[in-house]
């Protein structure tokens, strides 16, 4: 019989998106081939500590609906001494990690952070590196790289904590309503639609409670469409979903707390010709933003047919009810076939990358 593979899954973390990381990483775990896959469960606290935790506690408290709570002494690490090796506290003998599947949303997970460490160590890990990782979660830099590649995007302003800005000047530029958003962040977290004054100081103090980075967009009005794209070198892209929120957006309390916020409609009712597009565009922000691995792009679909590229999520939810693993099966892969494919990219990616020189000799 072969070795099975000991897949590290990281999941929790410092993040306005832990929870929704913990019913991704149950639902990773769930469709998980146990024939060819050992799991290892890292729950990472809200404090940031990594915790070697059980398949009992993930699902209890993924059941619950909460956030990680570590009750097991042991906490783990992984170290940069000595490839994919865990070492937890008190154990005499530390586990080789094969894989890395970090199911980690938002801040401190997808932004490349952690995919930093990982790279360090030396271990394979699934998605996007360090350097995609960051510059499609800063919601500024994403869209300045998109607009350089000619792709369609919004009228938006950055703007940092020690700057100001008025509402008559965001006003002229961008009109009403207007977004206001966190640069990183995710889950619709720190995002405010603004139609006043008064609305606009409070949505700026919200975003910067958040990020010292803010953007605030124009708003666009259309159907939100969203597409799938797997792969390295040669990516693809599934068929587009749409989400029609019951909200005045896809808000927060629309994505998760509100059980008919929102509707997925999957696949989305296209013509082929927009199906076709969409996909290139797709294909190409991923591209554009040098993502591997997985990648959720996000449109939106003006009534007189143009496209707007919103935002590019490299790490998107896996829970039950999520787009990503939806729309690939709709397009014909099964959930764990294509957890199967996302781990073979990882070592793909790794194997290519270790035969990289690294002295000039
Ligand atoms: N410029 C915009 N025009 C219209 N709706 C927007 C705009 N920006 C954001 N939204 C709404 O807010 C939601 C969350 O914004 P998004 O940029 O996707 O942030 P997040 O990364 O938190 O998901 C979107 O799904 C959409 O419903
Ligand atoms: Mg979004």
């Amino acid at each position: 019989m072969q070795k099975k593979i000991n897949i590290a899954i990281l999941f929790g973390g410092k993040s306005a998106e832990h929870e929704v990381s913990v019913q991704s990483a149950k639902n990773v775990l769930d469709v998980l081939d146990r024939n060819k896959y050992h799991p290892i469960l890292i729950g990472i606290a809200k404090s940031g500590v990594w915790h070697l935790t059980s398949e009992d506690a993930l699902n209890t408290q993924a059941a619950k609906g909460g956030a990680f709570k570590p009750y097991d002494t042991p906490i783990a690490a992984l170290t940069p001494e000595s490839r994919g090796v865990l070492l937890i506290n008190g154990l005499e003998s530390p586990t080789k990690i094969d894989v890395v599947f970090p199911v980690l949303h938002g801040p401190f997970g997808e932004d490349g952070t952690v995919q930093g460490l990982l790279k360090l160590a030396g271990i394979p890990f699934v998605g996007t590196e360090a350097l995609a990782s960051a510059v499609s979660m800063d919601k500024d830099v994403m869209k300045r790289l998109l607009r350089d590649a000619g792709l369609p995007i919004g009228k938006f302003i950055t703007l940092k904590s020690h700057e100001s800005l008025s509402f008559t000047d965001a006003v002229d530029k961008l009109g009403t309503p207007l977004f206001v958003k966190p640069t990183n962040m995710g889950s619709s977290v720190g995002v405010t639609k603004v139609y006043s004054e008064g609305e606009f100081g409070q949505a700026l103090i919200r975003a910067f409670e958040y990020d010292v980075k803010i953007v605030l967009e124009e708003y666009i009005q259309g159907r939100e469409i969203e597409c799938s794209v797997l792969g390295n070198e040669e990516p693809l892209a599934s068929l587009p979903g749409e989400v029609v929120s019951s909200h005045e957006f896809y808000s927060y309390e629309a994505k998760y707390l509100d059980e008919t916020g929102a509707r997925l409609e999957i696949p989305a009712k296209l013509p082929p010709k927009t199906v076709e597009i969409i996909q290139d565009m797709a294909v190409k922000t991923f591209k554009t933003l040098c993502c591997e691995g997985l990648g959720r792009v996000d449109f939106f679909l003006k009534p007189d047919g143009a496209l707007v590229v919103n935002e590019i999520n490299t790490m998107p939810g896996f829970t039950k009810i999520s787009m990503y693993p939806k729309l690939w099966g709709a397009t014909g892969l099964s959930y764990s076939v294509l957890i199967d494919r996302l781990i073979a990219l990882a070592v793909s990616r790794f194997e290519k990358e270790k035969r990289l020189k690294t002295s000039f000799f």
